[in-house]
């Protein structure tokens, strides 16, 4: 068959597995899952062990076909690395680490550095459990970082190997997750409340980014909000990209109703904490058992959600009522927490010029003043989670914390920020900010693709430089940005300015 040249067939015999059994990998349970799709037919489970550097994906596809699964890199498919098998029809096994020589053309590694653990077919279902070293001496094969990974998947109708668009997808992962342990104990009196846009008619457009304002759950008394929660509708497709949810200050006079999140109302533009991000796909946010989102008191802050939905297939008639589905109890946590915004003010000075393949903006937070502006002595700031955010053109983003003029740490960063990622992540470890360290943001963005100057400002054609810090316990302070010399910038703009 011309099957026998298209594959490296495994001896399955020699590998000493039953074919039939479903469980022929190591039985150990995968922490992480998301579909990769937006039919929801190739459902991804991973894990890893940071010190052996191995990660173990197993994929399922609603096919009887090939199924394949890889890393591919943000402009192009072509030398992606794709680990590709399948079950033939007379129960043949084939397994192979593959690249992509072109868009739909795959050719066999030299090096093959994924071990097969698994690969089976029933009636729905071909299903390939594999791992992988991070990294591999082979120079076809793309490295697993600890940046956002964008994975790619394709699947066939049979068992040729020929990739089609329609049955290829790639989605922006952070693989290499940090989560806190989710069976921690869920306190008796949990309530839930639901912050979510009810029968929201999706625009018929490629992306909306809508934004309403929504009361928090009102309680007479103190409580802790342990937990955050996408609330999907499901459709036959995937429709919501990102969740998240800004805490607005003491504004007296919010909108009504639900609008552009990055449009012309700047009221919207009001509310720029973020208190918690979630990628579609992703599972739910807990707090670190020690922390909680304090609700309940009057200087507890107003919310904002913003919703973001893509309708590539520019569907008419699609009505959805996602959402946040918020948990929380009257059993407080030790600390309250807090977020402190970081980064590049975000105004129209702050200028990112046209056709750079590489420009940088760094934002300084110097903390020397933060008692005196805190009002009340000050304990140090223990940060035990963040979020990024810039805008399209964003590529890589980090906060360096300094402390007496050295560098301790690279608090977080991402080599491969991707804006359709917008989540929480925990750091592995807490870290202790103090006062007088300095914070460093820096933010790198790329705009070959742009003739114009790009300035800072809350649209999506406009810039940011954002890094949430998720901390405790709480203070006065929920901003430290960086800002140019406006005086300079005047004078090399032509402008006449004064102090
Ligand atoms: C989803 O359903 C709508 C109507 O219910 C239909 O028009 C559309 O083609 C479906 N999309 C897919 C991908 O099946
Ligand atoms: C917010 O407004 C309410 C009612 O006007 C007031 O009681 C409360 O003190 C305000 N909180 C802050 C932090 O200003
Ligand atoms: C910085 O250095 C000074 C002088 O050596 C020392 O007194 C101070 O404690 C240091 N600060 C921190 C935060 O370690
Ligand atoms: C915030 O500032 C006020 C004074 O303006 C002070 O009384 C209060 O203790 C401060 N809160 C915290 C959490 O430090």
């Amino acid at each position: 068959m011309a099957h026998d040249l298209l594959f490296r067939l495994f001896p399955l015999l020699a590998l000493g597995v039953p074919l039939q059994s479903n469980r022929l990998g190591p039985t150990s349970r995968l922490r992480y899952s998301r579909f990769l799709d937006p039919s929801n037919v190739i459902f991804l489970r991973w894990d890893f062990d940071l010190e052996a550097e191995i990660i173990s994906f197993e994929l399922q596809v609603r096919t009887a076909g090939w199924v394949g699964f890889g890393v591919t890199n943000r402009y192009t498919n072509v030398g992606s690395d794709l680990v590709v098998g399948g079950v033939l029809p007379n129960g043949n096994v084939y397994f192979s680490d593959q690249h992509l020589v072109e868009e739909d053309t795959l050719k066999e590694d030299g090096s093959q550095d994924a071990e097969l653990l698994g690969l089976t077919e029933d009636a729905v279902y071909t299903t390939m459990h594999f791992s992988r070293p991070f990294r591999s001496c082979d120079p076809h094969d793309l490295d697993i970082t600890s940046n956002t990974v964008r994975v790619l998947a394709a699947y066939g109708l049979d068992d040729t190997l020929k990739l089609y668009r329609e049955r290829t997808f790639v989605k922006s992962i952070f693989l290499l997750q940090v989560v806190h342990p989710d069976d921690l104990d869920v306190p008796e009196d949990t309530i839930i409340h639901d912050l979510e846009i009810t029968n929201f008619l999706i625009p018929e457009d490629d992306t909306t980014y809508a934004c309403t304002f929504l009361p928090l759950p009102i309680v007479s008394e103190k409580h802790h909000i342990y937990k955050f929660e996408p609330k999907l509708v499901y459709h036959n497709e995937t429709t919501v990209h990102h969740i998240l949810v800004y805490a607005c200050g003491n504004a007296s006079v919010l909108p009504t109703g639900i609008s552009d999140c990055y449009g012309a109302d700047p009221a919207f533009s009001l509310c720029s904490q973020v208190i918690v991000g979630s990628a579609v796909g992703g599972t739910s946010y807990q707090f670190p058992d020690d922390v909680g989102v304090s609700i309940g008191t009057p200087l507890d802050p107003q919310w904002i959600l913003e919703i973001h939905y893509s309708n590539f297939n520019n569907l008419p008639g699609v009505y959805d009522s996602s959402g946040i589905r918020v948990y929380y109890t009257s059993q407080l946590c030790k600390y309250d927490t807090d977020v402190l915004q970081l980064g590049f003010f975000t105004f129209p000075i702050h200028f990112i010029p046209p056709g750079a393949e590489s420009f940088m903006s760094y934002g300084l937070c110097r903390t020397e003043k933060f008692e005196e502006m805190n009002g009340a002595p000050m304990p140090d700031i223990q940060v035990y989670g963040y979020l990024l955010h810039t805008h399209l053109a964003g590529r890589a983003l980090q906060a360096v914390q300094y402390r007496n003029g050295t560098q301790l740490r690279k608090i977080c960063k991402d080599d491969s920020y991707d804006f359709n990622l917008q989540e929480t992540r925990d750091l592995p470890s807490r870290v202790e900010i103090k006062p007088g360290d300095e914070l460093l943001v820096e933010c790198h963005y790329q705009t070959l693709d742009r003739d114009s100057m790009t300035f800072g400002g809350p649209s999506t054609i406009n810039e940011m430089c954002l890094i949430f810090l998720f901390y405790y316990p709480q203070n006065n302070i929920s901003s430290c940005m960086g800002y140019p010399d406006i005086i300079y910038v005047a004078h090399e703009l032509g402008e006449e300015a004064s102090e």
